[in-house]
């Protein structure tokens, strides 16, 4: 898991110690294409990183955007507490890393460099939504 985490610039920048506390707490986890990973709407638990493949994201039957390798997504959800803003669907075979809502906050609590790439896409992404 070591090798995989440090091959994705999400996770890359972290020191040894933050590196091996997320070992602990992420999750791998396969979507085959087409397969709706979840719904607008849906209250959300986890954030995912993808390792390999690509997703859409859908609102209104609109593709939003396509996210590929290193790409980061249902993170709005966690640090808003507000429902899923999207759907986001499999268009590949998907290999993904999740992380728990509780997990993820801490990861931003304690990491200045992840909390700043986070806030940053956070931002872009709900200015495209106005
Ligand atoms: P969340 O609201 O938890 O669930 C839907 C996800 O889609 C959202 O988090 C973001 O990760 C992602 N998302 C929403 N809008 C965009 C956008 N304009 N571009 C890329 N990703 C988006």
């Amino acid at each position: 898991m070591k090798e995989i985490l440090q091959k994705i610039p999400f996770f890359a920048q972290l020191s040894e110690s933050d590196l091996e506390a997320v070992i602990a707490k992420v999750q791998l986890e396969y979507f085959g294409p087409e397969q709706v990973i979840f719904e607008e709407g849906d209250l959300g638990e986890k954030m995912f990183v993808i390792k390999r493949g690509t997703v859409q994201v859908i609102r209104n039957n609109v593709i939003l955007a396509a996210l590929k390798d290193g790409a980061f997504f249902g993170e709005m959800a966690l640090v808003s507490d507000e429902p899923r803003n999207a759907t986001v669907q499999a268009a590949t075979e998907v290999e993904a890393l999740t992380l728990a809502k509780n997990d993820f906050r801490r990861l931003l609590a304690t990491n200045p460099n992840i909390a700043s790439l986070v806030s940053y896409e956070v931002v872009k992404r709900a200015n495209a939504i106005s």
